[in-house]
Formats: structure tokens, C-alpha cells, sequence
């Protein structure tokens, strides 16, 4: 399912652990096709809050809307069932499959949503062709840095989702490497109307968002310009 109704909303999220309020309230709303940074120092609680839009830890108050779907409260199975329809997440090392090659990695979540063999391979084709990454035999993991991470882009964007979080996606990058693709990933989810929800340190990286805020004391508010 793919609504175009809306981005992503979080409201009243609460998230403690170990005696810390990591997310004390947190509101936020990301448009299709708008962008927006998080930053805040380490250990302040950004990649929580993404893991909490991607269902993987259950918050203890508040409500998580993807793609005009609410996520919070659903049971596993239709948990991993949104996760499919409405989410892409780009990590920080990448996470693919270093054995298999660019399109067999991109192909993955389409083969595991049902499509078939040859469309699967088909769309991921097409997408890397228009990410710029080399469509050939070569195992991912022999790919450089920068090519490696539009491959990651590419396999969070093969299903359309209506949103799409990155959690430090340039971390690991070269500057040359990191100016490539953060402007695939703002640029890729504005064309495509996906609601950005990007992490990041780096401070050129969150200047080309449209909105940026940061996450400090459990508390996210409206950062100003950089
Ligand atoms: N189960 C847990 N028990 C206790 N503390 C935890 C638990 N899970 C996470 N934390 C703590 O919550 C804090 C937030 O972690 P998180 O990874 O979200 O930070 P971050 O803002 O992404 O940091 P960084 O910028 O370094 O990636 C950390 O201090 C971490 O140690
Ligand atoms: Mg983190």
C-alpha cells in the first residue's frame, strides 16, 4: 500500500530507558517530498527515535503515522507488513550483502514483498541506472564507499516508501564521497514525494534539509539556520 495522504507524523512520543527519558514528548511532522535533519549529541537518542518509526522498540506513550498509516500498536506481523509498504532506512555502514552484487541487494525487499524474480531484478536495474552505480557482476562488497551507500539508497527507495529515515548516512564517507550522496538522498526524496527523516553529525549534510531540529534532554526542537 502506498498513500500519498501524508508523510510521517509523530506525536507525544515517549521513550525511556535505564532511568533516562531519551524522547520526552516529541512532535514532528515531515511532508512528502520535504526534508528534514536531526541532530543532537551522541547518545541523546536520534537512532532510538528512528528504531521507534521502524517498529523495532516500542515507545511507551505517543502515536507513529507512515504513510497515512498508524504504526504504533500494531502486532508484529502487520508491524513488518507496514515496515515494507511504507518505510526505506539507509544505515551508516550500509547493511547490505557484501556477496551478492548492486542489484541482487536492491532486488531483495521486492522478492521478500512477493514480486517476481525478473521484475525484482528488472526495477533494481533501473533504479541503480538512475542512481549511478555501476550495474555489473561485482560483489557489493568490492564496491567503493560512495557507490556502496547509493546502493543502500537505492534498496531503501526500490518499494516506494513514503518515508524514508537515514541514520548517519555519510558517516563513513570521504568528503567527496559524502557531498554525492547527500545530494542523491534530498534530491531522490523530493522527486520521488518521500518524507526524509535524515541523522546525521555533519553539519553541511543537515544545511541542505529543508527543516533541521535537535534532539537534546529527551527534547526535540526547531534548530535554526546553520
Ligand atoms: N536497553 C538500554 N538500556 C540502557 N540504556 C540504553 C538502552 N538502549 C539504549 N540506551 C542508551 O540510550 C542512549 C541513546 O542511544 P542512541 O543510539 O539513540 O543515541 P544517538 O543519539 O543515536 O547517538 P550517536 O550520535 O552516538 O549515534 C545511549 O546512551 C544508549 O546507551
Ligand atoms: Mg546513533
Amino acid at each position: 500500500m502506498r498513500s500519498d495522504v501524508s508523510g510521517l507524523r509523530v506525536s507525544g512520543l515517549c521513550y525511556q530507558v535505564g532511568g533516562r527519558t531519551l524522547l520526552d514528548q516529541v512532535e514532528l511532522a515531515v511532508a512528502p517530498g520535504e526534508s528534514v535533519a536531526v541532530t543532537g549529541p551522541s547518545g541523546s537518542g536520534k537512532s532510538t527515535l528512528l528504531m521507534c518509526i521502524l517498529g523495532l522498540i516500542k515507545p511507551q506513550k505517543g502515536t507513529i503515522t507512515a504513510g497515512g498509516r498508524e504504526i504504533t500498536g500494531l502486532g508484529s506481523a502487520q508491524l513488518a507488513q507496514a515496515r515494507r509498504d511504507s518505510l526505506g532506512m539507509v544505515f551508516q555502514f550500509g547493511e547490505l550483502l557484501p556477496e551478492l552484487t548492486p542489484v541482487e541487494n536492491v532486488a531483495l525487499p521486492v522478492l521478500l514483498g512477493g514480486g517476481s524474480h525478473q521484475d525484482a531484478c528488472l526495477r533494481a536495474e533501473n533504479l541503480l541506472g538512475e542512481l549511478g552505480v555501476p550495474v555489473g557482476s561485482t560483489p557489493t562488497g568490492l564496491l567503493s564507499g560512495g557507490e556502496r551507500q547509493r546502493t543502500a539508497v537505492a534498496r531503501a527507495l526500490i518499494t516506494e516508501p513514503a518515508v524514508l529515515l537515514a541514520d548517519e548516512p555519510t558517516g563513513a564517507l570521504d568528503p567527496e564521497a559524502k557531498e554525492g550522496v547527500a545530494r542523491l538522498l534530498f534530491t531522490a526524496a523530493r522527486d520521488r514525494g518521500c518524507a526524509l527523516l535524515l541523522v546525521t553529525h555533519d553539519p553541511s549534510v543537515a544545511g541542505q534539509a529543508d527543516r533541521r531540529h535537535e534532539l537534546q534532554g529527551g527534547i526535540l526542537s526547531e534548530a535554526g539556520a546553520l
